[in-house]
Formats: structure tokens, C-alpha cells, sequence
């Protein structure tokens, strides 16, 4: 079994290495692996603070995910000996003002009938919790099974594998597939060259839908939606755990690591395939975390990024079987693809050595959007 996948984010990746771990030959084409989205993402895997009505089958696949969050890292920590930055320590949502805390609370009642146990806490109980929190912070939500990991040492570690597990590496841009007798027989690079697959996995985040040669029906229909994100740094304890606050609505999010990195993100805005970094972007940023973390003005600044995120039109992965044989698509993770890593994987994997699509992926078969895709 031959395959090519497209795209060596956090997504490609994890499935090339699944793949070749199964017993297929894989090539996987990216100018940059490991450099789009997957490098500017923070890293936060919560499926119970980011769920949204609405949304159950997304929370269920982002809750099959978390749970084989463990395994995926500690079998590719021991393949490649190169450490992820896994962390399970909770993750606490805070509330600035009474309306963010009514929105917490409805957000938890939701989670109550969904059977997820979300522990509600006053504003002293977050700030036992993290003592650098503002002292006016009003309440909170911890979700004590949900963690966090560092994306980059993430695809670092994916790349390691999937090279010792087999997988070859081209270092070229896919401009098209290559399609013979209605079925994709190859994926085109930027040199015209053709490289030959049995089956081709579409795992190019944002840019999915930009390979010339398919057919109508065929393409995914994603979005960019750039994510601005600040990365900090200190070299005393400041946060403990992954914390996430609405602030007069707005959300903000903060993602500390072990070595004294604090990740600040995000933004979130539709203007098209644009990743620059604005001071007005920033300058949000920071105004809401200096809301919940005053101390947060004394950090250390180390990094501004842009990202684009992946989004489909109903915000959820685009994964399965395309129109054309022989083509899966894998994208569209949109603001979950690093919580997503372990079970798209194993889905995708799974569909490209030709077993059945799982009942926990159904819901996100590319087919769901025939009525308007181009
Ligand atoms: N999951 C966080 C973000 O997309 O900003």
C-alpha cells in the first residue's frame, strides 16, 4: 500500500507515523513540515472548557481524543525519546464580571446534562488555586481531567517518529492531484513531478482546498481563521495550570510549561489567508490578561505568531472519504486540531489501510456538506 499525505501539520504527521506503523510505505509532502498552525497553537486539551452547544459529537470524538492523549505520548516519548510537554493538571476557567460568571454557569449546567462533571468554584477557590489571579475575579469552572502539551515539541517528536517508523519525507509543495480513470492515482508537486499512491490523504489545514485537479464535490470546504497568540516568559512560578478567562465576554487563554514559557492566545478573525501580527490584536490580548493576571505586565516578552486555523462551516473536522476513490480528506480541526492529534490519527490511519470509517468519526464524514461544496 502506497500513500501520500499532504501536509505535515500536527495531523499529517501523527497519521503518517499510524500509517507506516501499520505497514504502508508513506510519503509525506510539506516545504515546512510542522511549521503552520501546529506551531503557533498553545496547546490546551480541553474538550469540557472549549464545548459549546450543540456541539456533542464534537465533544465526544475531543473526549476519545484526551483519553488517548496518555498512550499517543508516552509510546512516542519512548520511540523517539523526545519529551512532549504533557500535562494533566486541570484546567480552570475564570470569570471577570457577572455576566462572565452566568456564562460559566450555564456552561457548566450544560455539562451537567451531558454527564460531565465540571466543579464550580468562588473567586477565593481560584485563587487558592492560582494566586496570582486578580482579587476581583469573580468565580470559576475547573475541569480537573483536561491538560495541555507543547505543540511544537509535539511535531518535533512526530517528525522523530514518523521517520524511524519508515515514512519519506518531500520536501515540496502539492499543487494538485493527479486523477486517472475517476480515481486520485497521485498527488502533483510544484517541480511536476507526480508522486504515485494507492490512496492520498488531503491534510493540509487551511490551504485544503487549493490543490488544482478535483473535481466538483471534492473540495474541503475550510477557512483560514487567523489566531494571534504571545508567547512569554518567566523564571518564577506565576501559573500552575492552563487557565482560561472571559473577560466582559471576550475569552483569553494563558498555557504555562515546565521551562518558564507562557503561551497567551488567541485572536480570532476571518480576513482570509492574512497572518500578520497587529498591534491591535496584541493589544486585546494583553489588556484581557492583565484583567485576570495583573503580574502579567512584568513577564518576560519572547515571541508574537499568527496562525490559521482550519475552520469547516460547522466548525468541526472534515474527515473521511472524499468523492474521488482513493482520496481521504483530514482537516478542518479549526480551534481542536492538537486535542484532535490522537484520535484523528487512528481514524485516519485506520480509513487509509482501508478499514471502516468508526462510529466516533461518522458525524464528520466530508459528505455532510454535498449540498454546498464547489
Ligand atoms: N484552541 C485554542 C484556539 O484555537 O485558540
Amino acid at each position: 500500500m502506497e500513500i501520500v499525505i499532504i501536509g505535515a501539520g500536527v495531523i499529517g504527521l501523527a497519521t503518517a507515523w499510524r500509517a507506516a506503523a501499520g505497514g504502508a510505505r508513506v510519503t509525506l509532502v510539506d516545504p515546512e513540515p510542522a511549521s503552520g498552525a501546529s506551531s503557533v497553537a498553545a496547546g490546551m486539551l480541553t474538550p469540557v472548557s472549549e464545548v459549546t452547544y450543540g456541539e456533542e459529537p464534537l465533544l465526544r470524538l475531543g473526549l476519545a481524543s484526551r483519553d488517548r492523549y496518555g498512550a499517543f505520548v508516552a509510546e512516542l516519548e519512548e520511540l523517539t525519546g523526545l519529551e512532549t510537554g504533557y500535562r494533566t493538571d486541570g484546567i480552570l476557567q475564570v470569570a471577570f464580571d457577572s455576566d462572565d460568571l452566568k456564562y460559566l454557569d450555564d456552561l457548566r449546567r450544560f455539562q451537567e446534562t451531558l454527564g460531565i462533571p465540571a466543579e464550580a468554584l468562588t473567586g477565593r477557590e481560584c485563587r487558592r488555586l492560582e494566586p496570582m489571579l486578580a482579587p476581583g475575579v469573580r468565580g470559576g469552572l475547573h475541569a480537573p481531567e483536561d491538560g495541555s502539551v507543547d505543540p511544537r515539541r509535539l511535531t518535533a517528536a512526530l517528525l522523530s517518529a514518523a521517520g524511524r517508523t519508515g515514512v519519506r519525507l518531500v520536501r515540496r509543495r502539492a499543487t494538485g492531484i493527479a486523477v486517472a480513470n475517476d480515481a486520485a492515482t497521485g498527488a502533483r508537486l510544484d517541480d511536476g513531478t507526480v508522486i504515485p499512491a494507492d490512496r492520498i490523504l488531503l491534510a493540509a489545514g487551511s490551504w485544503s482546498g487549493d490543490l488544482e485537479g478535483l473535481p466538483p464535490g471534492t473540495v474541503p470546504p475550510v477557512r483560514p481563521v487567523k489566531g494571534q497568540v504571545i508567547r512569554l516568559r518567566t523564571r518564577t512560578p506565576f501559573l500552575g495550570r492552563a487557565t482560561r478567562g472571559l473577560v466582559r465576554g471576550s475569552s483569553v487563554y494563558l498555557v504555562p510549561r515546565t521551562d518558564g514559557e507562557i503561551v497567551l492566545g488567541a485572536t480570532q478573525e476571518e480576513l482570509g489567508f492574512d497572518m500578520r501580527v497587529t498591534a491591535g490584536g496584541l493589544w486585546e490580548l494583553l489588556r484581557d490578561a492583565r484583567e485576570l493576571l495583573p503580574g502579567i505586565t512584568e513577564l518576560e516578552f519572547a515571541e508574537v505568531s499568527a496562525g490559521l486555523r482550519p475552520g469547516s462551516p460547522d466548525n468541526a473536522p472534515v474527515m473521511g472519504p472524499s468523492a474521488l476513490p482513493g482520496l481521504v480528506v483530514g482537516t478542518g480541526h479549526f480551534r481542536n486540531g492538537i486535542l484532535l492529534t490522537p484520535v484523528s490519527a487512528d481514524i485516519l490511519s485506520a480509513m487509509l489501510l482501508g478499514g471502516s470509517v468508526p462510529g466516533v468519526a461518522v458525524p464528520f464524514s466530508p459528505d455532510r456538506f454535498s449540498a454546498e461544496v464547489h
